[in-house]
């Protein structure tokens, strides 16, 4: 199972906080893998602003992985070099947003990678990664 954040993820303790709740990615992962141990998983993480390096780590995802939680961030709107990648790593994955994506700007409403995840968790913060863990361990499984 492997955790993979997009673009300004690396910031996320210094953006809105009315949509990120001001959580550092550090922390955010420190919760992740809390909700993972719970669960019996063992998740590996990575995070790139370079949708080059996000579209190689899909490349390499089925070497290492055997299911995917996705956060692109805004490359979920627009990002068909992502989306075609999605579908050559051919795993299973769930599509998450810490913030309600589909109740802010019509831009955000668009996932361009919807159609390949088997569930996409939003508006839940860091909970939707629990979610997002644990509908993958009943598909995986
Ligand atoms: C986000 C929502 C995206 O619209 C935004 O560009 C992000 C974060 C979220 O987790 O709520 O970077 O993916």
């Amino acid at each position: 199972m492997e955790v993979m954040h997009g673009v300004n993820f690396d910031v996320l303790g210094r953006r809105d906080a009315a949509h990120y709740s001001g959580l550092t990615l550090t922390e955010l992962e420190v919760r992740i893998k809390r909700f993972a141990r719970e669960l019996q998983m063992e998740p590996s993480f990575s995070q790139t602003n370079h949708e080059g390096e996000f579209v190689e780590s899909l490349h390499r995802a089925a070497e290492a992985a055997d299911a995917l939680i996705l956060n692109p961030g805004a490359w979920t709107h627009y990002s068909w070099a992502i989306h075609d990648a999605l579908e050559v790593a051919g795993l299973p994955a769930v599509e998450v947003h810490l913030s309600a994506v589909d109740e802010r700007e019509d831009w955000r409403r668009v996932s361009v990678i919807r159609d390949l995840c088997i569930g996409c968790v939003q508006g839940k913060g860091v909970d939707g990664y629990r979610d997002a863990l644990a509908l993958l361990k009943e598909r995986v499984a």
